[in-house]
Protein backbone atom coordinates (compact mmCIF):
# COMPACT_ATOMS: atom_id res chain seq x y z
CA UNK A 1 0.00 0.00 0.00
CA UNK A 2 1.05 3.64 -0.27
CA UNK A 3 1.76 5.58 2.67
CA UNK A 4 3.65 8.97 3.73
CA UNK A 5 6.88 7.45 5.68
CA UNK A 6 9.15 9.62 7.71
CA UNK A 7 12.42 8.49 7.11
CA UNK A 8 13.60 11.69 8.31
CA UNK A 9 12.85 14.87 10.29
CA UNK A 10 12.51 18.21 8.87
CA UNK A 11 10.55 20.41 6.52
CA UNK A 12 7.45 19.55 4.76
CA UNK A 13 9.82 18.39 2.02
CA UNK A 14 10.81 14.70 4.55
CA UNK A 15 7.37 13.94 3.63
CA UNK A 16 7.06 11.19 1.02
CA UNK A 17 5.03 8.86 -0.28
CA UNK A 18 6.33 5.23 -0.05
CA UNK A 19 5.18 1.20 -0.62
CA UNK A 20 5.22 -0.34 2.60
CA UNK A 21 3.29 -3.61 3.91
CA UNK A 22 -0.29 -3.86 4.52
CA UNK A 23 -1.36 -3.70 8.35
CA UNK A 24 -2.54 -6.49 9.31
CA UNK A 25 -5.56 -6.75 12.37
CA UNK A 26 -5.45 -8.08 15.58
CA UNK A 27 -7.67 -9.67 17.36
CA UNK A 28 -9.78 -6.96 18.90
CA UNK A 29 -8.56 -4.63 15.80
CA UNK A 30 -10.83 -3.82 12.05
CA UNK A 31 -8.43 -2.48 9.12
CA UNK A 32 -9.75 -0.14 6.82
CA UNK A 33 -9.48 1.08 3.59
CA UNK A 34 -8.65 4.19 4.42
CA UNK A 35 -11.05 7.25 2.24
CA UNK A 36 -9.20 10.09 4.03
CA UNK A 37 -7.31 11.40 6.64
CA UNK A 38 -7.29 14.89 8.33
CA UNK A 39 -4.22 17.03 9.52
CA UNK A 40 -3.38 17.69 13.01
CA UNK A 41 -0.75 20.77 13.87
CA UNK A 42 0.43 17.80 16.16
CA UNK A 43 1.44 16.14 12.42
CA UNK A 44 3.96 19.20 11.66
CA UNK A 45 5.71 18.49 15.32
CA UNK A 46 5.96 14.86 14.44
CA UNK A 47 7.47 15.57 10.77
CA UNK A 48 9.59 17.44 12.91
CA UNK A 49 11.01 15.10 15.12
CA UNK A 50 9.07 17.18 18.43
CA UNK A 51 6.53 15.04 19.01
CA UNK A 52 7.35 10.79 18.41
CA UNK A 53 4.53 8.44 18.61
CA UNK A 54 3.93 6.62 21.95
CA UNK A 55 4.88 3.15 22.62
CA UNK A 56 7.15 1.48 20.67
CA UNK A 57 8.38 2.74 18.04
CA UNK A 58 6.78 1.70 14.62
CA UNK A 59 8.42 -0.26 11.59
CA UNK A 60 7.12 2.49 9.51
CA UNK A 61 6.50 5.83 11.01
CA UNK A 62 3.57 7.21 9.34
CA UNK A 63 1.90 10.38 10.83
CA UNK A 64 -1.70 10.87 10.51
CA UNK A 65 -4.09 10.29 13.99
CA UNK A 66 -7.69 9.84 12.30
CA UNK A 67 -9.18 8.84 9.35
CA UNK A 68 -12.64 7.83 7.77
CA UNK A 69 -13.56 4.86 5.41
CA UNK A 70 -14.71 1.49 4.66
CA UNK A 71 -13.93 -1.90 6.95
CA UNK A 72 -11.78 -4.26 4.75
CA UNK A 73 -11.06 -7.12 7.29
CA UNK A 74 -11.60 -7.88 11.25
CA UNK A 75 -9.72 -9.69 13.60
CA UNK A 76 -11.46 -12.66 15.33
CA UNK A 77 -12.96 -11.03 18.19
CA UNK A 78 -14.27 -7.98 16.56
CA UNK A 79 -18.26 -7.73 17.05
CA UNK A 80 -18.99 -4.26 16.86
CA UNK A 81 -18.02 -3.97 13.04
CA UNK A 82 -18.16 -5.58 9.39
CA UNK A 83 -16.63 -5.44 6.21
CA UNK A 84 -18.26 -2.89 4.17
CA UNK A 85 -19.38 -0.35 7.39
CA UNK A 86 -18.65 3.34 6.54
CA UNK A 87 -16.42 4.03 9.47
CA UNK A 88 -14.33 7.33 11.03
CA UNK A 89 -11.33 6.14 14.15
CA UNK A 90 -8.81 8.06 16.48
CA UNK A 91 -5.78 6.58 16.30
CA UNK A 92 -2.53 7.07 17.49
CA UNK A 93 -0.72 7.94 14.20
CA UNK A 94 -0.38 5.31 10.85
CA UNK A 95 -3.24 7.47 9.06
CA UNK A 96 -1.47 9.20 5.87
CA UNK A 97 -1.54 5.94 4.49
CA UNK A 98 -3.88 3.50 2.04
CA UNK A 99 -5.15 1.33 4.49
CA UNK A 100 -4.99 1.05 9.05
CA UNK A 101 -5.66 -0.90 11.19
CA UNK A 102 -7.92 0.59 14.71
CA UNK A 103 -8.98 -0.88 17.80
CA UNK A 104 -12.69 -1.57 17.39
CA UNK A 105 -13.69 0.27 20.44
CA UNK A 106 -12.01 3.46 18.84
CA UNK A 107 -13.83 3.31 15.91
CA UNK A 108 -16.93 4.85 15.33
CA UNK A 109 -19.61 4.55 12.15
CA UNK A 110 -19.95 7.56 10.29
CA UNK A 111 -23.08 9.63 10.22
CA UNK A 112 -25.97 8.40 8.23
CA UNK A 113 -25.72 11.62 5.52
CA UNK A 114 -22.10 12.11 6.12
CA UNK A 115 -19.33 12.24 3.23
CA UNK A 116 -16.66 9.88 4.25
CA UNK A 117 -14.42 13.31 3.68
CA UNK A 118 -16.28 15.00 6.13
CA UNK A 119 -15.93 12.02 8.31
CA UNK A 120 -12.16 11.87 8.24
CA UNK A 121 -12.39 15.72 10.17
CA UNK A 122 -14.07 14.57 13.54
CA UNK A 123 -12.72 12.05 15.40
CA UNK A 124 -9.71 13.97 16.48
CA UNK A 125 -10.77 17.58 16.81
CA UNK A 126 -13.82 16.47 18.11
CA UNK A 127 -13.32 14.59 20.61
CA UNK A 128 -9.85 16.63 22.14
CA UNK A 129 -12.68 19.15 21.87
CA UNK A 130 -15.19 17.24 24.31
CA UNK A 131 -12.81 16.04 26.56
CA UNK A 132 -11.48 19.38 27.16
CA UNK A 133 -15.09 20.76 27.91
CA UNK A 134 -16.79 17.98 29.85
CA UNK A 135 -13.71 15.92 31.06
CA UNK A 136 -11.16 18.02 32.25
CA UNK A 137 -12.68 21.59 32.02
CA UNK A 138 -15.94 20.00 34.01
CA UNK A 139 -18.56 22.26 32.05
CA UNK A 140 -22.22 22.39 32.43
CA UNK A 141 -25.13 24.15 30.74
CA UNK A 142 -24.80 28.07 31.72
CA UNK A 143 -21.22 28.10 32.03
CA UNK A 144 -19.45 31.11 30.37
CA UNK A 145 -16.23 29.59 28.34
CA UNK A 146 -13.22 30.90 26.77
CA UNK A 147 -11.98 28.94 23.97
CA UNK A 148 -8.99 30.26 22.24
CA UNK A 149 -8.04 29.87 18.29
CA UNK A 150 -11.79 29.58 17.36
CA UNK A 151 -10.88 28.96 13.96
CA UNK A 152 -8.59 25.64 14.26
CA UNK A 153 -9.73 22.26 14.10
CA UNK A 154 -10.18 21.58 17.43
CA UNK A 155 -11.29 25.84 18.29
CA UNK A 156 -14.38 25.32 15.74
CA UNK A 157 -15.77 21.63 17.26
CA UNK A 158 -15.25 23.40 20.89
CA UNK A 159 -17.20 26.41 19.81
CA UNK A 160 -20.36 23.86 18.18
CA UNK A 161 -20.34 21.50 20.89
CA UNK A 162 -20.39 24.28 23.79
CA UNK A 163 -23.67 26.31 22.05
CA UNK A 164 -25.10 22.61 22.39
CA UNK A 165 -24.49 22.42 25.87
CA UNK A 166 -26.05 25.66 26.16
CA UNK A 167 -23.14 27.46 27.03
CA UNK A 168 -22.06 31.32 26.76
CA UNK A 169 -18.83 31.03 24.31
CA UNK A 170 -16.49 33.76 23.81
CA UNK A 171 -13.33 33.02 21.11
CA UNK A 172 -10.35 34.51 19.98
CA UNK A 173 -9.10 34.63 16.60
CA UNK A 174 -6.42 36.56 14.32
CA UNK A 175 -8.86 37.65 11.44
CA UNK A 176 -11.50 39.50 10.37
CA UNK A 177 -12.43 36.44 8.25
CA UNK A 178 -12.08 33.99 10.99
CA UNK A 179 -14.61 36.60 13.45
CA UNK A 180 -17.23 36.08 10.27
CA UNK A 181 -16.77 32.10 10.54
CA UNK A 182 -16.82 31.63 14.11
CA UNK A 183 -19.69 34.02 14.49
CA UNK A 184 -21.58 31.83 12.06
CA UNK A 185 -20.88 28.95 14.20
CA UNK A 186 -22.40 30.37 17.01
CA UNK A 187 -20.14 31.81 18.98
CA UNK A 188 -21.52 34.82 21.42
CA UNK A 189 -18.61 37.04 21.33
CA UNK A 190 -15.53 36.83 19.34
CA UNK A 191 -12.04 39.11 19.96
CA UNK A 192 -9.87 39.48 17.09
CA UNK A 193 -6.79 39.19 19.42
CA UNK A 194 -4.65 41.48 16.63
CA UNK A 195 -7.10 44.10 17.67
CA UNK A 196 -8.39 43.96 21.23
CA UNK A 197 -7.04 42.65 24.47
CA UNK A 198 -9.43 39.65 25.23
CA UNK A 199 -8.65 40.07 28.76
CA UNK A 200 -10.71 43.47 28.68
CA UNK A 201 -13.29 41.67 26.51
CA UNK A 202 -13.88 38.84 28.64
CA UNK A 203 -14.18 41.47 31.76
CA UNK A 204 -16.42 43.84 30.08
CA UNK A 205 -18.95 40.55 28.64
CA UNK A 206 -18.86 39.02 32.37
CA UNK A 207 -19.56 42.08 33.60
CA UNK A 208 -16.06 41.25 35.88
CA UNK A 209 -17.54 37.84 36.59
CA UNK A 210 -14.98 36.10 34.43
CA UNK A 211 -15.84 32.72 32.24
CA UNK A 212 -15.98 29.39 34.19
CA UNK A 213 -13.53 27.74 31.79
CA UNK A 214 -10.99 28.55 29.14
CA UNK A 215 -9.93 26.11 26.69
CA UNK A 216 -6.34 27.27 25.42
CA UNK A 217 -3.30 26.16 22.52
CA UNK A 218 -1.41 29.28 22.97
CA UNK A 219 0.59 28.68 26.76
CA UNK A 220 3.17 30.71 27.72
CA UNK A 221 2.19 33.99 25.85
CA UNK A 222 -1.30 33.72 26.80
CA UNK A 223 -0.99 31.93 30.39
CA UNK A 224 -1.46 34.67 32.85
CA UNK A 225 -4.12 36.30 30.91
CA UNK A 226 -5.85 33.45 30.98
CA UNK A 227 -6.09 32.89 34.39
CA UNK A 228 -7.30 36.67 34.81
CA UNK A 229 -10.19 35.78 32.54
CA UNK A 230 -11.50 32.91 35.19
CA UNK A 231 -13.89 33.22 37.89
CA UNK A 232 -13.28 31.37 40.98
CA UNK A 233 -12.95 28.22 41.45
CA UNK A 234 -12.48 27.97 37.22
CA UNK A 235 -10.47 26.07 34.91
CA UNK A 236 -7.76 26.38 32.82
CA UNK A 237 -7.08 23.33 30.32
CA UNK A 238 -4.22 23.83 28.36
CA UNK A 239 -4.39 21.81 25.38
CA UNK A 240 -1.25 23.14 23.63
CA UNK A 241 1.40 25.22 23.60
CA UNK A 242 1.63 26.78 20.13
CA UNK A 243 3.74 30.12 21.78
CA UNK A 244 6.02 28.15 23.76
CA UNK A 245 5.57 26.40 27.07
CA UNK A 246 7.24 28.35 29.14
CA UNK A 247 5.82 30.70 31.69
CA UNK A 248 5.84 32.55 34.93
CA UNK A 249 2.65 33.67 36.63
CA UNK A 250 1.21 34.94 39.82
CA UNK A 251 0.96 32.47 41.71
CA UNK A 252 -1.60 34.53 44.04
CA UNK A 253 -4.02 34.29 41.63
CA UNK A 254 -4.77 30.61 41.58
CA UNK A 255 -3.96 30.81 45.37
CA UNK A 256 -7.49 33.82 45.66
CA UNK A 257 -9.46 32.23 43.25
CA UNK A 258 -9.03 28.63 43.63
CA UNK A 259 -7.89 28.28 39.75
CA UNK A 260 -7.71 24.89 38.46
CA UNK A 261 -5.13 24.19 35.80
CA UNK A 262 -5.69 20.92 34.14
CA UNK A 263 -3.26 19.77 31.00
CA UNK A 264 -4.21 17.18 28.41
CA UNK A 265 -3.07 15.10 25.75
CA UNK A 266 -4.77 12.74 23.97
CA UNK A 267 -2.38 10.55 22.31
CA UNK A 268 -0.50 9.40 24.72
CA UNK A 269 -3.32 8.50 27.11
CA UNK A 270 -4.04 4.58 28.11
CA UNK A 271 -5.46 3.06 25.34
CA UNK A 272 -8.59 2.28 27.93
CA UNK A 273 -9.10 5.47 28.76
CA UNK A 274 -9.24 6.45 24.87
CA UNK A 275 -12.02 3.78 24.69
CA UNK A 276 -14.30 5.13 27.47
CA UNK A 277 -14.02 8.49 25.97
CA UNK A 278 -14.85 7.42 22.52
CA UNK A 279 -17.47 5.56 23.95
CA UNK A 280 -18.89 8.28 26.08
CA UNK A 281 -18.62 10.44 22.76
CA UNK A 282 -20.60 8.19 20.81
CA UNK A 283 -23.40 8.61 23.67
CA UNK A 284 -23.46 12.05 23.97
CA UNK A 285 -22.22 13.93 20.85
CA UNK A 286 -22.04 11.54 17.57
CA UNK A 287 -26.04 12.05 17.74
CA UNK A 288 -25.49 15.52 16.93
CA UNK A 289 -23.89 14.94 13.85
CA UNK A 290 -27.07 12.59 12.76
CA UNK A 291 -29.26 14.88 13.12
CA UNK A 292 -27.07 17.72 11.87
CA UNK A 293 -27.13 19.77 14.72
CA UNK A 294 -23.61 20.21 14.15
CA UNK A 295 -20.46 19.16 11.47
CA UNK A 296 -16.72 19.17 11.24
CA UNK A 297 -15.72 22.31 9.45
CA UNK A 298 -13.93 21.36 6.27
CA UNK A 299 -11.67 24.14 5.18
CA UNK A 300 -9.87 22.21 2.20
CA UNK A 301 -9.00 19.06 0.65
CA UNK A 302 -5.69 17.75 -0.56
CA UNK A 303 -4.99 14.42 -2.51
CA UNK A 304 -1.91 12.18 -0.84
CA UNK A 305 0.54 13.67 -3.65
CA UNK A 306 0.23 17.37 -2.31
CA UNK A 307 0.85 16.23 1.30
CA UNK A 308 3.62 18.64 1.70
CA UNK A 309 1.52 21.38 0.56
CA UNK A 310 -0.94 20.72 2.85
CA UNK A 311 1.25 20.73 5.53
CA UNK A 312 2.68 24.41 4.29
CA UNK A 313 -0.87 25.32 4.28
CA UNK A 314 -1.59 24.68 7.61
CA UNK A 315 1.48 26.41 9.38
CA UNK A 316 0.54 29.50 7.57
CA UNK A 317 -2.43 29.65 10.37
CA UNK A 318 -4.98 30.54 7.01
CA UNK A 319 -7.47 27.43 7.78
CA UNK A 320 -10.90 27.54 9.20
CA UNK A 321 -11.48 24.41 10.18
CA UNK A 322 -9.81 21.54 9.09
CA UNK A 323 -7.72 20.34 5.97
CA UNK A 324 -8.47 17.33 5.02
CA UNK A 325 -6.18 14.73 3.01
CA UNK A 326 -8.04 12.52 0.15
CA UNK A 327 -6.39 8.61 -0.59
CA UNK A 328 -8.84 6.75 -2.28
CA UNK A 329 -10.43 8.72 -5.29
CA UNK A 330 -13.82 6.75 -5.57
CA UNK A 331 -16.65 7.69 -3.24
CA UNK A 332 -18.03 4.98 -1.52
N1 LIG B 1 -3.66 17.97 23.86
C1 LIG B 1 -4.21 17.25 22.92
O1 LIG B 1 -4.55 16.09 23.09
C2 LIG B 1 -4.48 17.90 21.59
C3 LIG B 1 -5.22 17.25 20.61
C4 LIG B 1 -5.48 17.91 19.41
C5 LIG B 1 -4.98 19.19 19.23
N2 LIG B 1 -4.23 19.76 20.19
C6 LIG B 1 -3.70 21.13 20.05
O2 LIG B 1 -4.77 21.98 19.72
C7 LIG B 1 -4.28 23.09 18.98
C8 LIG B 1 -5.11 23.24 17.75
O3 LIG B 1 -4.86 22.14 16.88
P1 LIG B 1 -5.51 22.13 15.43
O4 LIG B 1 -5.00 20.94 14.73
O5 LIG B 1 -6.96 22.36 15.57
O6 LIG B 1 -4.78 23.46 14.84
P2 LIG B 1 -5.00 24.34 13.55
O7 LIG B 1 -6.26 24.02 12.84
O8 LIG B 1 -3.72 24.32 12.80
O9 LIG B 1 -5.20 25.82 14.15
C9 LIG B 1 -4.24 26.46 14.93
C10 LIG B 1 -4.57 27.97 14.97
O10 LIG B 1 -4.05 28.49 16.17
C11 LIG B 1 -3.77 29.87 16.00
N3 LIG B 1 -2.40 30.13 16.45
C12 LIG B 1 -1.26 29.61 16.01
N4 LIG B 1 -0.21 30.09 16.68
C13 LIG B 1 -0.71 30.95 17.57
C14 LIG B 1 -0.13 31.78 18.56
N5 LIG B 1 1.19 31.80 18.79
N6 LIG B 1 -0.95 32.54 19.28
C15 LIG B 1 -2.28 32.54 19.08
N7 LIG B 1 -2.90 31.75 18.15
C16 LIG B 1 -2.11 30.97 17.41
C17 LIG B 1 -3.90 30.17 14.50
O11 LIG B 1 -5.15 30.81 14.28
P3 LIG B 1 -5.31 32.43 14.41
O12 LIG B 1 -5.14 32.99 13.03
O13 LIG B 1 -6.70 32.59 14.91
O14 LIG B 1 -4.25 32.90 15.33
C18 LIG B 1 -3.90 28.78 13.88
O15 LIG B 1 -4.59 28.74 12.65
C19 LIG B 1 -2.79 22.80 18.71
O16 LIG B 1 -2.04 23.46 19.69
C20 LIG B 1 -2.71 21.31 18.92
O17 LIG B 1 -1.42 20.89 19.26
C21 LIG B 1 -3.98 19.15 21.36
Amino acid sequence: MRAVVLTAFGGPEVLSIQEVPLPVPGPEEVRIRVWATALNRADLLEREGRYPPPGNRPAYQIPGLEVSGVVDQIGERVSLFAPGDRVMALLSGQGYAEYVVATERMVMPVPDQMKLEHAAAIPEAYLTAFDALYEQGSAYPSAGVLIHAGASGVGTAAIQLAKQGNMSVITTVGSDEKVKRVRALGADCVVNYRESSFVSVVQEWTHHQGVSVVLDFVGQQYFEDNLRCLSPDGTMVLIGTLSGSRASIDLGLVLARRLRIQGTALRSRPSERKVALVQRFLREAWPLFQSQAIHPVVDRVYRLDKIQEAHRYMASNHNIGKIVIHIYSQEV
